[in-house]
């Protein structure tokens, strides 16, 4: 049938012909695409290939409901939208602990191994492929059609962009093979090349239009537009190298599973390679570093991963990053300019960190006009002075820095840089503690810097996330009285009437831009525990302490109950606070500081007033380790210390350096010391190994 009905012109089809050509059409483009973009061995011209497009389209617009769902008419994309919708992965999508040489890479296998508990010399595969410098994206297929495209976003919930990601022609709409499982997210980067980059900026410049920085920002911009024919011009790629949710999980090999991606219809990386240990991964990175330059896109680094997936599975994650893998990054580029001026910046902790204003300057593909100079200390190891030539580096995505003064061009009479010891914002005296690189601001409350800085973590992407509301927006509120305290923020909507002007008739804003952010902000007033702790910028409290926060205390409430009587540093809550693995005395130290200030108390309890706190819930709350504390001691056969902590943990325990009341139970390996003694004094439970991984088998 599918010969005859070729052969129909299209205003003769009946309605099962054209249905019956529509899928024709769909598998013969399709095929097409194949052989053009991932074999790279074409089979009909491109005037033949467009008749099959006109016929496919032709057909379509006489039966407009026949439209297939792996129509390739789906490629052009689609009428603009007004905004991207969320979607909450299934599986967070992760990002990569970095390695900057080779010691750090054989660290990298030899902490795979202790964690595993193999033996020093034990063989670790490693697959190595490029690190692509794009935008990483999910393609979700169900029963083989893909059906939702999302960005990786914060890791847990990203935008919908599926019907950008359609127009991206490295992805099968459809994937036909028997072993593909009804579920399928397909995780990747999405790049422009470096020449459709060159053409885009020429094109822009012609235009009189504002040119990409580099051809990252290229794809990004690409990729992330509400009108997706703009997107389907702009010929981005994909390469596929990770995995979300998976009906049926892959087992056996990293390896393997690129086969798998590569028989389905995906692009891999041609540069992937498997290698044997340390040194093979290293020889690959010299390999894929010398051709670097002839590749017709950006990559900045080599990512190792670890092949075995039984292996990945009981490496597991830390902190968003797999312990698995790790990206081995290509060496910072460097440039020469002058250093105009030395500036002082004040961050939210009262930290004065210095920054390089410099000669603008072309590194790594991006102008730099400024460089942090890290602290006091570097400038006077550096001997860096206005007016110097310095040498100013960039690795990827990292703030560039000053790393060397040019000594041969300094000018005659430059001077020393002096820091200066107050404030720039405040006037206040600013103070060095013992064994601190910065110096601080003793302002505090009063120095607007501070205040301003708090104020946009908290509303920052990892923290409160508020749409709408940037460093530009809060420095403005601020200094206008609109918001001076974090729970103002929530307040502000019903403050808006009194403002004068209201904030839609303030400059940069108007009615909807002014009912969005209302709305962005309404949408936070429920939040997690731990991203609520987060926000509040407690020096050295970063999102994994944060998380460890909340799992500990469980609720708001509780967190600045404990924490208040943890002052009293005999007493039990302070205890607790340093038996919190991951916890140390330092860090301790400045959470309870935090809440002895009185003032933060106050933005604390205000907070807490507008805002819907979700209790902390261990993530898998059937499993018998929920909610536990657990203390590990002596020498475990099965598995390494490391590995037991991290399988706790992932099921939801608590664990804990020291046995106390608290403790639930204590896993006794060989060799137990004074730790099982205490828990037999105190009457706490105690489990041997055989007892240990029945409890962790069967959860
Ligand atoms: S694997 C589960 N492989 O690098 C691990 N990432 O710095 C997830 N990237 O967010 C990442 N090429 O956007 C992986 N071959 C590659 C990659 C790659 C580029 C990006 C990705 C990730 C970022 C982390």
């Amino acid at each position: 049938m599918a010969k005859d009905t070729a052969s129909i012109v299209v205003d003769r089809l009946s309605r099962a012909q054209a249905a019956a050509e529509l899928a024709r059409l769909a598998a013969e483009i399709a095929r097409h695409d194949r052989l053009y973009h991932l074999d790279d061995a074409p089979e009909i011209s491109d005037a033949e290939y467009d008749r099959l497009w006109r016929r496919n389209a032709a057909i379509e617009a006489r039966f407009d409901d026949l439209m297939r769902s792996d129509s390739p008419s789906l490629r052009v994309g689609a009428a603009p939208s007004d905004a991207f919708a969320k979607v909450t992965h299934g599986r967070p999508m992760l990002s990569l602990g970095n390695a900057f040489d080779a010691d750090e890479v054989r660290e990298f296998v030899q902490r795979v191994r202790r964690f595993l508990g193999l033996g020093e010399t034990a063989a670790v595969d490693i697959v190595g492929e490029p690190k692509i410098d794009g935008l990483s994206a999910t393609a979700r297929y169900e029963d083989g059609r893909f059906v939702l495209g999302a960005t990786r976003g914060d890791g847990q919930v990203g935008e919908d962009i599926t019907v950008n990601l359609r127009t991206v022609r490295d992805l099968p709409l459809r994937i036909d093979a028997a072993d593909v499982p009804a579920v399928l997210e397909v995780r990747g980067e999405v790049y422009m090349t470096r020449p459709d980059f060159a053409t885009l900026n020429a094109e822009r410049a012609a235009a009189g239009e504002s040119l990409f920085a580099n051809p990252r920002n290229a794809g990004a911009g690409s990729l992330r537009q509400l009108d997706s024919r703009i997107t389907a011009r702009r010929r981005l790629h994909f390469f596929a190298y990770a995995w979300g949710e998976v009906s049926a999980p892959f087992d056996g090999t990293h390896w393997r599973v690129l086969e798998r991606f590569k028989r389905w219809g995906f692009r891999v990386n041609p540069l992937a390679r498997r290698c044997a240990g340390a040194d093979a991964a290293l020889a690959l990175y010299d390999e894929i570093a010398a051709g670097r330059s002839a590749l017709p896109y950006d990559i900045d680094g080599v990512v190792y991963k670890v092949d075995r997936l039984d292996w990945q599975d009981r490496l597991g994650t830390v902190s968003r990053a797999p312990r698995w893998a790790i990206a081995h990054k290509f060496p910072a580029e460097k440039a020469q300019t002058k250093l105009l001026a030395i500036e002082i910046q004040v961050g939210r902790t009262g930290a004065l960190t210095p920054v390089a204003r410099l000669e603008p300057v072309t590194v790594g593909g991006v102008v730099v006009s400024n460089a942090t100079l890290h602290n006091e200390d570097e400038i006077a190891r550096k001997d860096v002075r206005p007016g110097d030539t310095v040498i100013v580096q960039r690795a990827g995505d990292v703030i560039p820095q000053v790393v060397g003064v040019v000594m041969a061009k300094r000018p005659k009479g430059a001077m020393a840089y002096v820091f200066p010891d107050v404030c720039p914002e405040c006037q206040s005296h600013a103070v060095r503690e013992d064994g601190e690189a910065a110096r601080r601001c003793t302002g505090g409350l009063i120095c607007p810097a501070q205040a301003v800085e708090r104020l946009r973590h908290f509303v920052s992407r990892d923290a409160f996330d508020i749409e709408g509301l940037g460093e530009k927006q809060i420095a403005a509120f601020w200094r206008d009285g609109l918001v001076k305290e974090p729970a103002d923020v929530f307040t502000l909507a019903k403050r808006d009437a009194g403002f004068d002007p209201p904030i839609a008739e303030r400059e940069g804003w108007g009615e909807t831009s002014a009912a969005n952010l209302f709305k962005a902000i309404e949408d936070r007033r429920r939040i997690e525990l731990d991203r609520f702790i987060y926000a509040l910028g407690i020096r050295h409290v970063g999102e994994t302490t944060a998380r460890l926060l909340a799992k500990t205390y469980e609720s708001a409430a509780t967190v600045v109950a404990r924490l208040r009587e943890a002052l009293d540093r005999d007493g039990a809550a302070y205890q607790e606070l340093i038996d919190v693995d991951g916890i140390g005395p330092k860090v301790a130290d400045t959470i309870v500081d935090f809440f002895d200030e009185p003032h933060n108390v106050t933005v604390v309890d205000e907070l807490i007033e507008q805002l819907d706190i979700e209790d902390y819930v261990a993530p898998t709350g059937d499993s018998p380790l929920a909610g536990k504390t657990v203390v590990l001691t002596g020498t475990l056969e099965a598995m390494t210390r490391a590995e037991a902590k991290a399988r706790a943990e992932a099921l939801g325990a608590k664990v804990a350096g020291s046995v106390s009341g608290k403790t639930d139970f204590v896993v006794v390996g060989a060799d137990a010391g004074s730790k099982a003694t205490k828990a037999h004094e105190l009457g706490v439970a105690t489990l041997d190994e055989a007892a240990w991984l029945a409890l962790i088998e069967g959860a």
